[in-house]
């Protein structure tokens, strides 16, 4: 998996067939649900901020071409990733959201529209004034404080948005953030902002972290969240940390009328405010703001990756509500990547678990936008041919605030010309079989299959990881390190099991005695292993490792087939195209044939049958996945057609309010709608849903219907 992810599948979502885009819908679930997990449990993003955007515009795009494909486990019905384990749990009385994002004028220009046309005040009147608060987006991460009685009693990260992590001990230790509220405070105020750290401080951790043989921080985004989320409080504290307030969730009593209040508001209670902040109302205005920020950004003592806009009166905003994962709001104008040059000095090419084939790019270390950079992502074979990038070149790197940053292009060097045209290797690096490049895709793979190491190695990095095995104490490091050892290895997913019975019949303890292992750690492995016996059928799927199934698809399957015999048998059956089974395993909704060609190829491969055999008998329990709870509403699962003008909402509020009450909002009227609600002036749909029994409601009715719910 990791950086090859980047190599977004090279049709554009316009082009896409059906079945291409239920599969790219997925690829790009378990794309992002991966990218998700390595930014918010690991704080060790793997790509930069712009490409992970991409992914989700993708994502977005092509649910928008194709409506009826998106994904209950799709990256816009949700926000970030589940907290790790390790803190407690925190349910936020009010989700913690995320921005949709801006990144061109026009882009802006279609944010005030869509506000303007939700608002039957705005759209019926050109000329009224909509007002905006413009203020810099920190790079760092959100925080959620909670005071009852002007105390802080909690505070949670934003985890992935319907529950956080508790990190409120480490909390206490940033001096930015009251341990009391300074003036006459609501009962109940929780603050949301921003966890962050300034650059110089952020340099003076690193020099400290190298100093004392520890891994320095890719950016002061991961340093703030790595630094946060630290089980010893005492760590947090000798940290540099300090903390923005710039909104809130659950109060007893509103913080003012607008948004600009408010901040003033949150000032006067102890809290640092994200500066330079405006209020703005025209969209020149907006990019006068922009411009200026944009200027002064490099002189800022930290970095920010663009402005938010946030619609100013707060009854606005509670009508104008969210949208799956961000509010209609306010959004996020992001800034370009901040770029350097340097010289590139060697191509390394790393297997991942499916054999792919990934460039990477050793550089001579640069500062970019505040950062050093000594690696960069090269992408794929194409990528490098298309913008022509050799050994020895001067090149173009760039960071959008983060991580693995990007070559944009490449040239000759100073005072120097430039060597042979890269040639991708042919032969895998690892393990030295051939490489194949299957028609119409960007990446290329190693054959080797089991027999390659890396692939074995990352394989079995996949099987441990956080939403497969999830074993506590053996992550990627230390599965290299067991691969490789002689007397203690794990080579398959079963040798995992036997570990602590091997080590006993070795001579005792041997792990114990072992480099970086003591007889405490040794045992909190083995117990951690124990625990795992035990699996949810649908992490064991997902921990198979097969290419295209990502955590949703596995959760499809373990849903569908139930037990992993029953599973097994269907894929035997299945290997035959003609089959029932076969069809089944298509009529799945999601399952296309490119990804039931991968899973039928694990299946029908003899090794991967006796590993997994090997597997299931050292496990005790294999948990069914329990069924989906369904929300209780009346209209929830209803399709609704809306028709004709209504007089209390434009069709947008609407049709949001019916969504956000889980009904399913179509545009025409068929035998499978259940209401149509009519308005002024409604023409052919009211006549039609007559005609075919359907119940039409007035406005009125609906809205009884509705809020009889609330
Ligand atoms: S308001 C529902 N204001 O950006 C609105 N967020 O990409 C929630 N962020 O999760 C956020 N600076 O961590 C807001 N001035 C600012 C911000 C800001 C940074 C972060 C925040 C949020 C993320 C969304």
């Amino acid at each position: 998996m990791a950086m090859t992810d980047i190599a977004t599948a090279a049709i554009a979502p316009d082009d896409l067939t059906e079945e291409e885009a239920a599969a790219e819908l997925e690829r790009l679930a378990t794309a992002i649900a991966y990218h998700d997990a390595r930014y918010h449990q690991e704080d060790a993003p793997e790509i930069s901020d712009a490409d992970y955007d991409a992914l989700r515009q993708r994502n977005g795009a092509i649910e928008a071409r194709f409506p009826h494909l998106v994904r209950t486990d799709s990256p816009s019905q949700n926000v970030g990733a589940a907290p790790s384990a390790g803190f407690a749990k925190v349910r936020h009385a009010v989700p913690m959201l995320s921005l949709a994002n801006c990144f061109s004028r026009e882009d802006v220009e279609g944010f005030l529209s869509t506000i303007r046309n939700f608002l039957s005040e705005l759209k019926r009147d050109e000329s009224a004034a909509l007002e905006l608060v413009a203020e810099p987006k920190i790079d760092g991460l959100s925080c959620s404080l909670l005071y009852r009685g002007g105390k802080l009693v909690r505070a949670a990260t934003r985890g992935d948005g319907q529950e956080g992590e508790d990190v409120t001990e480490n909390v206490r230790t940033i001096a930015d953030i009251p341990h009391t509220l300074a003036g006459d405070a609501p009962e109940v105020l929780e603050v949301r902002g921003e966890v962050y750290m300034t650059r110089s401080d952020f340099f003076a951790l690193n020099e400290r972290q190298t100093a004392a043989g520890q891994k320095p921080f890719a950016n002061p985004r991961n340093a703030a969240a790595g630094s946060l989320r630290q089980l010893d409080p005492a760590i947090t504290k000798s940290r540099p940390l300090r903390f923005f307030g710039y909104a809130w969730g659950e109060t007893s009593e509103p913080l003012g009328e607008t948004q600009w209040e408010a901040r003033q508001k949150l000032k006067d209670f102890g809290f640092t405010l994200n500066e330079p902040a405006r209020l703005v109302s025209t969209l020149d205005d907006i990019m006068a703001y922009h411009d200026e920020l944009l200027d002064e950004r490099a002189g800022l003592p930290f970095d920010i990756d663009g402005i938010v806009y946030k619609v100013n009166r707060r009854d606005w905003q509670q009508r104008l509500g969210f949208v799956s994962r961000a509010p209609r709001w306010a959004t996020a104008h992001k800034f370009p990547p901040e770029q350097a040059k340097t010289l590139l000095e060697k191509i390394d090419i790393q297997v991942g678990r499916t054999g792919s084939l990934t460039p990477v790019a050793h550089l001579a270390p640069i500062n970019v936008g505040g950062v050093m950079v000594s690696r960069a992502t090269l992408h794929n074979e194409d990528e490098i041919a298309r913008k022509d990038i050799r050994v020895g070149d001067l090149v173009t790197v760039q960071r959008a605030g983060d991580v693995i940053p990007q070559v944009v292009k490449a040239e000759a060097p100073p005072h120097g010309t430039r060597g042979e045209p890269y040639q991708f290797p042919q032969k895998c690096p690892v393990c030295g079989s051939d490489t194949v490049r299957p028609e119409g895709e960007a990446i290329r793979r190693c054959t080797g299959g089991l027999t390659c190491e890396a692939q074995a190695v990352e394989r079995l990095k996949h099987f441990v990881s956080r939403d497969a095995f999830d074993i506590e104490g053996l992550g990627a490091k230390q599965i290299e390190a067991f691969y490789n050892d002689e007397t203690l290895p794990i080579r398959s997913p079963a040798d995992i099991f036997t570990l602590a019975a091997r080590d006993e019949a070795n001579g005792l303890m041997k792990l114990a005695n072992k480099m970086g292992w003591g007889k405490k750690s040794a045992e909190n492995l083995f117990a951690a292993i124990e625990e795992r016996r035990r699996i949810g059928f649908e992490r064991l799927v997902f921990g198979l490792g097969i290419r295209q199934i990502g955590q949703a698809t596995a959760k499809l399957l373990a849903r569908h087939y139930g037990t992993l015999e029953t599973l097994s048998t269907a894929m035997d059956a299945a290997q035959d195209r003609e089959s029932e089974a076969y069809a089944e395993l298509l009529s799945i909704d999601q399952i296309g044939a490119g990804v039931a060609d991968d899973l039928l190829a694990f299946f029908a491969e003899e090794h991967n049958r006796k590993t997994l055999a090997a597997l299931e008998a050292q496990l005790v329990e294999i948990i069914p996945l329990a069924a989906p709870t369904t929300t209780a509403s009346p209209v929830y699962g209803k399709t609704v057609v809306f028709t004709g003008t209504l007089e209390t909402m434009t069709r947008p509020e609407a049709k949001a309010q019916a969504e956000a009450l889980g009904a399913k909002v179509a545009g025409s009227v068929s035998k499978k709608t259940d209401y149509v609600v009519v308005g002024a002036d409604a023409g052919s749909k009211a006549a039609k849903a007559q005609e075919l029994g359907v119940t039409v409601l007035n406005e009125e009715e609906w809205k009884t219907l509705v809020n009889g719910t609330a």
